[in-house]
Protein backbone atom coordinates (compact mmCIF):
# COMPACT_ATOMS: atom_id res chain seq x y z
CA UNK A 1 0.00 0.00 0.00
CA UNK A 2 1.21 3.60 -0.82
CA UNK A 3 2.15 5.92 1.82
CA UNK A 4 -0.66 7.02 3.81
CA UNK A 5 -1.78 10.16 2.68
CA UNK A 6 -2.78 11.24 6.88
CA UNK A 7 -2.20 9.72 9.87
CA UNK A 8 -2.91 9.86 13.24
CA UNK A 9 -0.65 8.86 15.92
CA UNK A 10 -1.31 8.41 19.63
CA UNK A 11 -3.91 11.00 19.85
CA UNK A 12 -5.18 10.91 23.08
CA UNK A 13 -8.19 13.29 24.28
CA UNK A 14 -9.58 13.61 27.69
CA UNK A 15 -12.57 15.64 28.92
CA UNK A 16 -12.42 15.45 32.37
CA UNK A 17 -11.75 11.99 33.43
CA UNK A 18 -13.38 11.03 30.28
CA UNK A 19 -10.88 9.47 27.97
CA UNK A 20 -13.00 10.56 24.75
CA UNK A 21 -9.68 8.97 22.60
CA UNK A 22 -7.59 7.12 23.33
CA UNK A 23 -4.06 6.60 21.71
CA UNK A 24 -5.63 5.96 18.64
CA UNK A 25 -3.29 5.54 15.55
CA UNK A 26 -5.27 5.65 12.30
CA UNK A 27 -3.99 6.12 8.60
CA UNK A 28 -5.96 6.93 5.22
CA UNK A 29 -4.49 5.79 2.77
CA UNK A 30 -4.75 7.83 -1.14
CA UNK A 31 -7.84 6.79 -2.21
CA UNK A 32 -9.41 4.18 0.24
CA UNK A 33 -12.36 4.41 2.11
CA UNK A 34 -12.53 3.83 5.29
CA UNK A 35 -15.88 3.34 7.80
CA UNK A 36 -14.89 4.34 11.44
CA UNK A 37 -17.80 1.97 13.29
CA UNK A 38 -18.52 2.03 16.98
CA UNK A 39 -21.21 2.25 19.61
CA UNK A 40 -22.87 5.49 20.13
CA UNK A 41 -19.82 7.69 22.87
CA UNK A 42 -17.14 5.63 20.95
CA UNK A 43 -14.69 8.57 20.15
CA UNK A 44 -15.40 8.84 16.67
CA UNK A 45 -16.68 12.28 15.99
CA UNK A 46 -14.12 13.54 18.56
CA UNK A 47 -11.69 11.74 16.75
CA UNK A 48 -13.21 14.10 13.67
CA UNK A 49 -12.48 17.09 15.50
CA UNK A 50 -9.07 16.23 16.85
CA UNK A 51 -7.92 15.66 13.03
CA UNK A 52 -9.29 19.11 11.87
CA UNK A 53 -8.57 20.89 14.66
CA UNK A 54 -11.86 21.79 16.06
CA UNK A 55 -11.15 20.70 19.09
CA UNK A 56 -6.98 20.34 20.58
CA UNK A 57 -5.46 17.19 21.06
CA UNK A 58 -3.87 16.01 25.16
CA UNK A 59 -1.09 14.30 23.09
CA UNK A 60 -0.36 12.32 19.59
CA UNK A 61 0.02 13.76 16.36
CA UNK A 62 -2.01 14.39 13.31
CA UNK A 63 0.33 13.83 9.98
CA UNK A 64 -0.72 15.03 6.52
CA UNK A 65 1.43 14.38 3.58
CA UNK A 66 3.93 12.94 6.23
CA UNK A 67 4.01 16.80 7.97
CA UNK A 68 2.52 17.67 11.55
CA UNK A 69 -1.03 19.98 11.14
CA UNK A 70 -1.43 19.66 14.74
CA UNK A 71 -2.14 22.80 16.69
CA UNK A 72 -3.40 24.22 13.13
CA UNK A 73 -6.64 26.31 13.21
CA UNK A 74 -9.63 24.28 11.74
CA UNK A 75 -9.58 27.21 8.42
CA UNK A 76 -6.03 26.13 7.57
CA UNK A 77 -6.85 22.67 7.67
CA UNK A 78 -9.77 22.75 5.27
CA UNK A 79 -7.68 25.05 3.35
CA UNK A 80 -5.02 21.67 3.43
CA UNK A 81 -7.67 19.87 1.56
CA UNK A 82 -9.31 17.98 4.19
CA UNK A 83 -12.70 18.51 4.15
CA UNK A 84 -15.72 17.29 7.00
CA UNK A 85 -19.42 17.22 7.32
CA UNK A 86 -20.57 17.61 10.80
CA UNK A 87 -23.05 15.43 12.14
CA UNK A 88 -25.92 18.34 12.78
CA UNK A 89 -24.86 19.77 9.15
CA UNK A 90 -23.95 23.28 9.87
CA UNK A 91 -25.84 25.12 7.28
CA UNK A 92 -26.75 28.72 6.80
CA UNK A 93 -30.01 27.91 7.29
CA UNK A 94 -31.15 31.51 5.65
CA UNK A 95 -29.07 31.24 2.61
CA UNK A 96 -30.06 29.40 -0.18
CA UNK A 97 -28.44 26.11 -1.35
CA UNK A 98 -26.19 28.02 -3.78
CA UNK A 99 -24.99 29.97 -1.70
CA UNK A 100 -24.15 27.52 1.20
CA UNK A 101 -22.16 25.83 -1.36
CA UNK A 102 -20.17 28.97 -2.90
CA UNK A 103 -19.74 29.84 0.93
CA UNK A 104 -17.96 26.47 1.45
CA UNK A 105 -15.60 27.86 -1.73
CA UNK A 106 -14.73 30.93 -0.20
CA UNK A 107 -13.88 29.23 3.07
CA UNK A 108 -11.32 27.11 1.70
CA UNK A 109 -10.22 29.05 -0.41
CA UNK A 110 -6.05 30.68 0.19
CA UNK A 111 -5.85 34.67 0.04
CA UNK A 112 -3.55 34.83 -2.83
CA UNK A 113 -5.71 32.71 -4.72
CA UNK A 114 -6.18 34.68 -8.00
CA UNK A 115 -9.32 36.94 -8.10
CA UNK A 116 -11.03 38.28 -10.81
CA UNK A 117 -13.58 36.93 -13.46
CA UNK A 118 -12.40 33.69 -14.52
CA UNK A 119 -11.50 32.57 -10.95
CA UNK A 120 -15.42 33.77 -10.33
CA UNK A 121 -16.36 31.99 -13.28
CA UNK A 122 -14.20 28.84 -12.07
CA UNK A 123 -16.15 28.88 -8.77
CA UNK A 124 -19.87 29.11 -9.90
CA UNK A 125 -18.72 26.17 -11.78
CA UNK A 126 -17.81 24.33 -9.29
CA UNK A 127 -20.92 25.01 -7.33
CA UNK A 128 -22.87 23.94 -10.68
CA UNK A 129 -21.38 21.02 -10.73
CA UNK A 130 -21.26 20.00 -6.78
CA UNK A 131 -25.24 21.07 -7.38
CA UNK A 132 -25.67 18.68 -10.18
CA UNK A 133 -24.09 15.63 -8.86
CA UNK A 134 -26.07 15.67 -5.34
CA UNK A 135 -29.68 16.42 -7.01
CA UNK A 136 -29.93 19.46 -5.90
CA UNK A 137 -29.60 21.88 -9.08
CA UNK A 138 -33.84 22.19 -8.50
CA UNK A 139 -33.11 23.78 -5.34
CA UNK A 140 -30.62 26.03 -6.02
CA UNK A 141 -32.45 29.10 -4.91
CA UNK A 142 -34.28 27.59 -1.93
CA UNK A 143 -33.18 28.54 1.46
CA UNK A 144 -31.46 25.68 3.28
CA UNK A 145 -34.01 26.01 6.00
CA UNK A 146 -36.48 24.97 3.67
CA UNK A 147 -34.92 22.09 2.34
CA UNK A 148 -36.35 18.75 2.99
CA UNK A 149 -34.24 16.25 5.67
CA UNK A 150 -32.39 14.41 2.70
CA UNK A 151 -32.04 17.46 0.91
CA UNK A 152 -30.09 18.69 3.96
CA UNK A 153 -27.80 15.93 3.90
CA UNK A 154 -27.15 15.75 0.64
CA UNK A 155 -26.25 19.73 0.59
CA UNK A 156 -23.80 19.04 3.20
CA UNK A 157 -21.89 16.87 0.71
CA UNK A 158 -22.42 19.02 -1.99
CA UNK A 159 -20.33 21.96 0.22
CA UNK A 160 -17.47 19.48 0.28
CA UNK A 161 -17.50 18.56 -3.24
CA UNK A 162 -17.42 22.06 -3.97
CA UNK A 163 -14.31 22.55 -2.66
CA UNK A 164 -12.57 19.99 -4.57
CA UNK A 165 -10.28 18.46 -1.41
CA UNK A 166 -8.83 15.98 -1.31
CA UNK A 167 -9.58 14.12 1.99
CA UNK A 168 -13.75 13.85 3.39
CA UNK A 169 -13.86 13.21 7.05
CA UNK A 170 -17.88 12.27 6.41
CA UNK A 171 -19.45 12.26 10.02
CA UNK A 172 -23.07 10.06 10.09
CA UNK A 173 -23.97 11.70 6.27
CA UNK A 174 -26.33 8.86 5.26
CA UNK A 175 -28.03 8.74 8.89
CA UNK A 176 -31.59 8.85 8.77
CA UNK A 177 -31.95 8.86 4.95
CA UNK A 178 -34.91 6.79 3.47
CA UNK A 179 -33.48 3.69 1.20
CA UNK A 180 -34.08 5.87 -2.49
CA UNK A 181 -31.61 8.84 -0.81
CA UNK A 182 -29.33 6.13 0.83
CA UNK A 183 -28.39 4.51 -2.73
CA UNK A 184 -28.27 8.08 -4.16
CA UNK A 185 -25.32 8.71 -1.50
CA UNK A 186 -23.48 5.03 -2.12
CA UNK A 187 -23.13 6.32 -5.64
CA UNK A 188 -22.16 9.80 -4.72
CA UNK A 189 -19.32 8.44 -2.50
CA UNK A 190 -18.37 6.06 -4.62
CA UNK A 191 -17.79 8.06 -7.82
CA UNK A 192 -15.53 10.54 -5.41
CA UNK A 193 -13.60 7.43 -4.36
CA UNK A 194 -13.43 6.69 -8.24
CA UNK A 195 -12.04 10.05 -8.72
CA UNK A 196 -9.51 9.79 -5.94
CA UNK A 197 -10.97 11.16 -3.13
CA UNK A 198 -9.56 9.55 0.41
CA UNK A 199 -12.68 9.00 2.63
CA UNK A 200 -13.16 8.79 6.32
CA UNK A 201 -16.93 7.72 6.67
CA UNK A 202 -18.62 7.58 9.95
CA UNK A 203 -21.53 5.17 9.65
CA UNK A 204 -23.33 3.19 11.52
CA UNK A 205 -25.36 1.73 8.92
CA UNK A 206 -23.72 -1.87 8.54
CA UNK A 207 -25.49 -2.48 4.97
CA UNK A 208 -23.60 1.33 3.93
CA UNK A 209 -20.33 0.12 5.12
CA UNK A 210 -20.44 -2.84 3.44
CA UNK A 211 -21.16 -1.18 0.24
CA UNK A 212 -18.67 1.13 0.78
CA UNK A 213 -15.66 0.97 2.81
CA UNK A 214 -12.34 -0.61 1.88
CA UNK A 215 -11.54 -0.60 5.22
CA UNK A 216 -12.63 -0.65 8.92
CA UNK A 217 -11.61 1.09 12.03
CA UNK A 218 -13.60 0.04 14.97
CA UNK A 219 -13.65 2.92 17.93
CA UNK A 220 -14.98 1.52 21.46
CA UNK A 221 -14.75 3.44 24.60
CA UNK A 222 -12.31 5.93 23.12
CA UNK A 223 -9.40 3.38 21.90
CA UNK A 224 -9.36 1.59 18.18
CA UNK A 225 -10.37 -1.91 18.95
CA UNK A 226 -9.62 -3.34 15.31
CA UNK A 227 -8.63 -2.09 11.83
CA UNK A 228 -8.78 -3.99 8.76
CA UNK A 229 -10.86 -5.82 5.97
CA UNK A 230 -14.23 -5.45 6.25
CA UNK A 231 -14.92 -8.88 6.12
CA UNK A 232 -12.49 -9.36 9.15
CA UNK A 233 -13.91 -6.64 11.20
CA UNK A 234 -17.58 -7.56 10.36
CA UNK A 235 -17.27 -11.39 10.97
CA UNK A 236 -15.28 -10.92 14.17
CA UNK A 237 -18.21 -11.85 16.94
CA UNK A 238 -16.47 -10.16 19.75
CA UNK A 239 -16.24 -6.49 17.69
CA UNK A 240 -19.74 -7.19 16.47
CA UNK A 241 -21.21 -7.70 20.04
CA UNK A 242 -19.73 -4.75 21.20
CA UNK A 243 -21.11 -2.80 18.18
CA UNK A 244 -24.69 -4.14 18.94
CA UNK A 245 -24.52 -3.35 22.54
CA UNK A 246 -23.97 -6.58 23.99
CA UNK A 247 -21.14 -5.19 25.78
CA UNK A 248 -19.92 -8.21 28.71
CA UNK A 249 -17.82 -5.73 31.29
N1 LIG B 1 -17.13 18.67 24.19
C1 LIG B 1 -17.30 17.62 25.00
N2 LIG B 1 -17.27 17.76 26.34
C2 LIG B 1 -17.42 16.70 27.16
N3 LIG B 1 -17.59 15.43 26.73
C3 LIG B 1 -17.63 15.22 25.41
C4 LIG B 1 -17.49 16.30 24.48
N4 LIG B 1 -17.57 15.78 23.22
C5 LIG B 1 -17.75 14.45 23.36
N5 LIG B 1 -17.79 14.12 24.68
C6 LIG B 1 -17.93 12.75 25.21
O1 LIG B 1 -16.87 11.98 24.63
C7 LIG B 1 -17.34 10.68 24.29
C8 LIG B 1 -17.15 10.46 22.82
O2 LIG B 1 -18.07 11.27 22.12
P1 LIG B 1 -18.16 11.31 20.54
O3 LIG B 1 -16.81 11.51 19.99
O4 LIG B 1 -19.19 12.30 20.19
O5 LIG B 1 -18.65 9.83 20.22
P2 LIG B 1 -19.29 9.21 18.88
O6 LIG B 1 -19.18 10.22 17.79
O7 LIG B 1 -18.49 7.96 18.62
O8 LIG B 1 -20.71 8.87 19.22
C9 LIG B 1 -18.80 10.61 24.73
O9 LIG B 1 -18.83 10.02 26.02
C10 LIG B 1 -19.21 12.07 24.79
O10 LIG B 1 -20.23 12.27 25.72
MG1 LIG C 1 -20.61 11.15 16.65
Amino acid sequence: MSAPLLSVRGLDKKFGGLAAVQQVDMDLHPGVLTALVGPNGAGKTTLFNLITGNIPADSGEVLLDGASIRGRSPHHIARLGVARSFQDLRLFARMTVRENVLAAIEHTAWLWQPGGRSARRAREAAVEQALERTGLTAQANARAMDLAYAERKFLSVARILATGSRIWLLDEPASGLDLHSRARFVSLVRQAAAEGVTICLIEHNLDIVTELADRIAFLDRGAKLAEGDPQDILRDPELIGIYFGERRT
